[in-house]
């Protein structure tokens, strides 16, 4: 007998090593957007997958908060190991460079001090919570159905890049629907919503996967398309769709 070994199958889209595939650097979506999209904006990324996209929106992109959500649990893991490295990694400022003796040491104190009272302590910069990597946290969750506390205070951008074909395929029309209007609550006035949602042609891949019967007869039950998209968004109250362009893989934002 032969015996192999089942993989979890991604029916939610939850891939690893996404992000090998997907390189930043053959990423386009980020420059699709305005420049100042993301600037002092308090972020969601719904399905943020091992957290490369959110990082960069919150190390060099000038959110004030940035919360990275997913339903995968380990790829939630291995995002906080990211937002580690992109720290470490992340070059010294100007002011860091020009004068390292005030970072460590902001007051004279001298030979005859330290012989009476000790040294002094090597001071621990304050963290500027608005700042990398203070302003970037992640979340295990299912944001279709799951509030989190970071949702209380509402965003000024919610972006949800190549997850709304996982959250139609899984819970169907109602469930999308619902996610829709989740983001329309959780957002700001004026804030903006930014989606790439996947093709409807893309959808025949997932329902292939033959292992998730579920998911196969949702998908085949599905009324609305991705070309609905704009009408269904106006009709729960958002403004008109701004088309920014073409990211590849038929998709776009
Ligand atoms: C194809 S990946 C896209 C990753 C990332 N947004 C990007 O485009 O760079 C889809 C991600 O959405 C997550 N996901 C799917 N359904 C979700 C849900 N209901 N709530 C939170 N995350 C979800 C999956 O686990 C997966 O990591």
């Amino acid at each position: 007998m032969t015996f192999r070994r089942q993989d979890a199958v991604p029916i939610y889209g939850n891939y690893h090593g996404y992000y090998s595939k997907r390189p930043l650097s053959e990423d386009r979506r980020l420059a699709l957007l305005p420049k100042d999209l993301f600037e002092g904006a308090r972020v969601l990324d719904v399905g943020c997958n091992e957290g490369l996209v959110t990082c960069h929106i919150a190390q060099s992109l000038g959110a004030r908060k940035v919360v990275g959500v997913d339903i995968d649990e380990s790829l939630i893991t291995a995002a906080w190991k990211r937002r580690r490295s992109a720290w470490s990694q992340q070059e010294p400022s100007e002011e860091q460079i020009s004068s390292p003796s005030r970072a460590l040491r902001p007051d004279y104190f001298p030979a005859s001090s330290e012989h009476m009272f000790g040294p002094l302590p090597i001071p621990t910069p304050k963290p500027r919570l608005d700042a990398f990597p203070q302003n970037l946290i992640f979340k295990h969750a299912d944001w279709v159905t799951t509030e989190i506390a970071e949702d209380a205070e509402g965003y000024g951008v919610v972006v949800a890049f190549s997850v709304s074909k996982w959250i139609h395929l899984n819970s169907g029309d109602e469930g999308l629907l619902q996610f829709f209007h989740r983001v329309h609550t959780v957002l700001c006035p004026g804030g903006a919503f930014v989606l790439e949602p996947q093709p409807w042609d893309t959808y025949a891949k997932a329902k292939r996967m033959d292992a998730v019967r579920k998911l196969r007869s949702t998908a085949n039950g599905l009324k609305m398309r991705p070309e609905d998209f704009p009408r269904l968004l106006r009709e729960i109250g958002f403004g008109d769709v701004e088309h920014r362009g073409e990211t590849g893989e038929g998709g776009e934002i």
